[in-house]
């Protein structure tokens, strides 16, 4: 651990465990979510100013609930149980917890009784979110009551004088609306942690860390102009300069000047050590006449892997690559229920390179989410165009030109694609949007220009709200802005005669057309 005040997150299997993580880290304080099974004396090691136990599905009534050790509330060190976590520690110090005859989901009015600690600059009546269908019938001894709704006598309870506190509500959801305050209560006011996690005291710590892993040896690095492989490439650049090797793969199945900006940005500006393979005929051979969207992924996923090998082995021995790894994949492949993350979807825009490659992997980010990517790489100087792009997949435009991929659908579909961009831009539209782009239809339909009767392409317009992928809603564009997109589509690109606009939400449809 090398953040001195930090907060240990128990993960007991919420789906919100990941967001109490990003609710302490706002507040400026660095905090890890560990297995629940972490021993108390790994926890003295680790030193962690205040634990938090995560909510969690099971019940208490089961033998099969996730149950942590009970000597971690012997530590010192103050503990927070949320929901699940909260009928854990009361039941492990003597507490009793029950079967409730009623869900409680949703909505509830805590009234709060005592404002001395968790719940300080409260109001008396205050929103909290419930969901949960156990709760504690007796408390342990030394414990006292300080929050309660109508359905749980229990909401808030506390042994102040071990710092055990304990809550049937979620308040790091955002239907808490004081949850941040109760946060802050418990890892600033009681336990103590300085508000200390910001970018600038990351940069500084990784640059060294990084500096002390890598010695003289050189760094990997495979670049594909997205936020993340673009803040990596950038931080890594910082901390050792020339030994970083970044290797870009156009594989033709980019959009329109990526190449170009790529070499423009790392190559003459950070004079970065870039090496930009051109394989677009290799990738375009491999897939003609192929027509399923995941034999499309395959080929592309394997294709990338095998000419980042061919490229890498040209450069002699290189100890270690560099992986933009985010944590939610960390927390996705660690949870001991699969759960926690699990609204959480990210994916690997480079498809993820085999170990067996033989690299030492370094992954700076391996523990920060992907909005503190972002500010990661506001802080380093990358430009908002790069911080704040839209996800763009791995298999790339291939999945965007619906059927059998050519050049000539590519092209069509970059410049439609382009003008889309400039518009949703322009409109100051593409920072509201998770996505927007093109899509290259399999369809050809007769249009009228001038006098002449054409028979030509369809280009479909997508564009979606979302907060992580899982769910999207199709974007309320205006008809002006539509319009407009649609005439300079359908007047410059030369193919295309006609123009639809995407009204499908996610579910059931997906964001991509394939
Ligand atoms: P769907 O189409 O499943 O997409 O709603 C959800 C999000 O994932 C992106 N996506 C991919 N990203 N490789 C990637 O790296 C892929 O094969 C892939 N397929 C979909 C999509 O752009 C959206 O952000």
């Amino acid at each position: 651990m090398w953040h001195r005040d930090w907060v240990a997150i128990l993960d007991l299997g919420s789906q919100y465990t990941h967001l109490i993580a990003r609710r302490i880290r706002e507040l400026g304080v660095y905090s890890e979510i560990v297995d629940f099974r972490i021993t108390p004396s790994e926890l003295r090691e680790r030193n962690p100013k205040a634990i938090i136990l995560s909510g969690g599905p099971a019940s208490l009534t089961l033998r099969t609930a996730p149950v942590c050790d009970r000597d971690i509330f012997n530590l010192g060190i103050p503990v927070l149980g949320i929901c699940y976590g909260a009928q854990l520690m009361a039941k492990l110090l003597g507490g009793e917890v029950e079967r409730a005859k009623a869900h409680e989901y949703g909505k509830a009015i805590l009234r709060v009784k005592s404002k001395r600690t968790l719940f300080k600059g409260l109001n008396s009546q205050e929103v909290v979110w419930m969901s949960h269908a156990d709760k504690i019938t007796k408390l342990p001894e030394g414990f006292s009551v300080i929050s309660s709704t109508d359905n749980s006598l229990y909401a808030g309870i506390e042994n102040r004088k071990k710092k055990l506190y304990g809550v049937q509500f979620h308040p790091e959801v955002v239907h808490t609306p004081k949850g941040e305050k109760i946060l802050e209560n418990f890892v600033v006011g009681i336990s103590g942690c300085k508000k200390s996690w910001t970018m600038s005291s990351f940069i500084k710590t990784k640059i060294k860390e990084i500096r002390g892993a890598v010695g003289k040896e050189r760094v990997l690095c495979a670049l594909s102009g997205g936020v993340d492989s673009s803040v990596l490439a950038v931080l890594l650049h910082k901390a050792i300069r020339k030994q970083l090797i970044c290797i870009f793969i156009d594989n033709g199945l980019l959009r329109k000047g990526e190449r170009e900006t790529v070499v423009r940005r790392f190559k003459n500006y950070y004079r970065m050590n870039l090496k930009v393979v051109r394989a677009e005929d290799l990738f375009l051979k491999n897939l003609k006449g192929v027509i399923d969207p995941e034999k499309k992924r395959k080929i592309i996923g394997n294709l990338f892997i095998k000419v980042f090998e061919k490229e890498a082995k040209k450069l002699g021995k290189i100890k270690f690559l560099a992986q933009g790894t985010l944590y939610p994949d960390v927390i996705e492949s660690k949870s001991a229920w699969g759960g926690p993350s699990s609204t959480i979807k990210t994916h690997h825009n480079v498809g993820g390179l085999p170990e067996k490659l033989g690299f030492k992997l370094i992954e700076p980010f391996k523990f920060l989410f992907k909005d503190e990517v972002r500010a990661l790489g506001r802080e380093l100087g990358l430009p908002e165009e790069v911080v704040f792009r839209h996800p763009f997949p791995g298999p790339g435009l291939a999945v965007r030109v619906i059927g059998e991929v050519d050049k000539e659908k590519l092209d069509i579909l970059r410049e439609a694609d382009a003008i889309l961009i400039e518009e949703i831009k322009k409109a100051k539209f593409y920072e509201k949007l998770w996505q927007s782009f093109c899509v290259f239809l399999p369809v050809k339909s007769v249009g009228v220009m001038g006098d002449e009767r054409t028979y030509e392409n369809v280009i479909a317009i997508r564009a979606v709200e979302s907060q992580d992928a899982m769910t999207a809603s199709w974007a309320h564009l205006p008809y002006e802005l539509l319009e407009k997109i649609s005439n300079r589509i359908i007047n410059e690109v030369k193919g295309v005669n006609r123009v639809v606009y995407d009204i499908s939400s996610k579910p059931p449809s997906t964001i991509e057309w394939e």
